[in-house]
């Protein structure tokens, strides 16, 4: 069978799953795609896409002739035989990821040998190998996906590498998997399935660890009068290390960091090793987010009564995610201290009112602002970079101190203006 005749199932209809789906279909597959909830089901039908993603909705409405949903698990085994599992693998209380939808998933298939599974879902090393046990006529295929959210289209048509690990039995099957990516002539790594689901794991644990290392550098740099964009500048000039990820913050979160981290962590300690680096990874990025209500306290004192204003909900610009958003951890805590928070985003706050607790969610950045003793900038949306700082909003505040969380604005500009103005890292 010829790639471009292949037909695709996916399993989940979720971000990864549509994102998967949407594109196969775009580079001209038939694609089925199943999800549970019938109401998603049906909206997707109609072209409408419930996520923000840029680009996922004109693909999506773009390939409806080929991108066919349904509720049904039949109907993606009678339309395909490459079944890739997208669906959720969330943390659980312990840090371990909970497979209990793909169990759910494996519990609809039988074992038919036409048929295998493509692991898209992030699972712990060893999955694999437990799933081939279990079912040992179905084919099993890891294809880990490293889609950012925001670019994730663009991610998925122009990948840096795919991995795709599978063992003998399945050879053929990953064979199939390879040909479907062949038309984005990225270098494809065929290898084991546990060094797949590693491969995984490993990649985003060192970006979270390169991430947590410059807040370090940012904390000291603080202390010893160094500017932590001077020196990620020069640090990354070297080809060794190189220029991303190596933008200092209030702590990374997501969907994928904190979830992936944890997990790793969990499955070494659960090995027996325990993975001292990434227990200090995780605590540098509680500790961004402690110091950012420090910085707020050295300027206002006690913080009760206060009225903070957090600029950025979701957890990165260009997504409505907050799943994991520092912005929840940081209003929790202001509350905590006393403080009244308000909040704004422009595309998150419908999603995050619920998780707010009793935060006030503001309609625009002004009305955050307005009479605010203190605002923190959370998300560096670029709308934030054409606020007059100088004329309303110094107007309106009505203590004008910023706590810039992204490095994102002029620093000396805003001081020029009047603000108290604290980045991360500018010593
Ligand atoms: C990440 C991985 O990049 C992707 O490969 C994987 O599939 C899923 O997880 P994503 O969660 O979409 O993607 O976000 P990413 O752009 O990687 O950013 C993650 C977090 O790190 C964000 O909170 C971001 O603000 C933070 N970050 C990123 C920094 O604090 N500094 C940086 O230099 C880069």
């Amino acid at each position: 069978m010829t790639a471009d005749r292949e037909p695709v199932g996916v399993i989940g209809a979720g971000w990864v799953g549509l994102v998967t789906a949407a594109c196969f279909a775009r580079l001209g597959h038939e694609v089925h795609c199943r999800d549970i909830v019938s109401e998603k089901v049906e909206a997707l039908r109609r072209g409408e896409v419930p996520i923000y993603e840029p680009g996922l909705a004109e693909l999506v409405r773009g390939a409806r002739d080929r991108l066919h949903f349904t509720t049904e698990m039949a109907d993606v085994l009678a339309g395909a035989e490459l079944l890739f599992c997208c669906v959720d693998t969330p943390p659980t209380y312990s840090g371990d990821a909970d497979l209990s939808r793909v169990e759910a998933v494996l519990d609809e298939l039988g074992d038919s040998d036409r048929h295998a599974l493509v692991m898209k879902s992030t699972v712990p090393v060893g999955t694999g190998r437990w799933i081939e046990r279990r079912r040992p006529e179905l084919g099993y295929v890891s294809n880990p996906e490293f889609l950012k959210e925001g670019t994730a289209v663009d991610d998925f048509m122009h990948p840096d590498r795919v991995v795709i690990g599978s063992g003998e039995r399945s050879a053929r099957f990953a064979d199939r998997v390879a040909a479907l990516y062949e038309p984005q002539g990225a270098t494809i790594i065929r290898t084991d399935v546990a060094s797949a689901e590693m491969i995984k794991l490993a990649s985003n644990a060192f970006l979270a660890t390169k991430i947590s290392f410059i807040n370090e550098i940012a904390n000291v740099s603080e202390e010893l009068g160094a500017d932590v964009t001077e020196v990620a500048r020069g640090m990354g000039l070297d080809e060794r290390i190189g220029p991303q990820f190596l933008r200092a913050g209030i702590g990374y979160g997501g969907s994928c960091f904190p979830k992936d981290v944890s997990a790793l962590k969990q499955l070494a300690g659960n090995s027996g090793y325990h993975f001292q680096l990434l227990t200090a990874v995780i605590e540098v990025n509680e500790l961004q987010k402690r110091r950012t209500v420090g910085k707020l306290q050295k300027h206002l004192g006690s913080l009760v009564g206060k009225e903070i204003a957090l600029l950025g909900v979701a957890f990165k610009p260009d997504t409505d995610d907050v799943r994991e958003a520092t912005s929840l951890v940081l209003a929790a805590r202001l509350r905590s201290e006393g403080a009244h928070v308000r909040v704004y985003d422009p595309v998150a706050t419908e999603r995050s009112r619920d998780l707010l607790g009793g935060a006030t969610v503001a309609e625009s950045a002004l009305e955050a602002l307005d009479g605010a003793d203190g605002a923190v900038l959370v998300t560096e949306w670029p709308e934030f970079r054409e606020l007059d700082w100088a004329g309303s909003v110094r107007e309106r505040m009505a203590n004008p101190l910023l706590v810039d969380g992204r490095n994102f604005l002029d620093g000396d500009a805003l001081r020029a203006a009047g603000f108290a103005y604290e980045g991360i890292g500018r010593g």
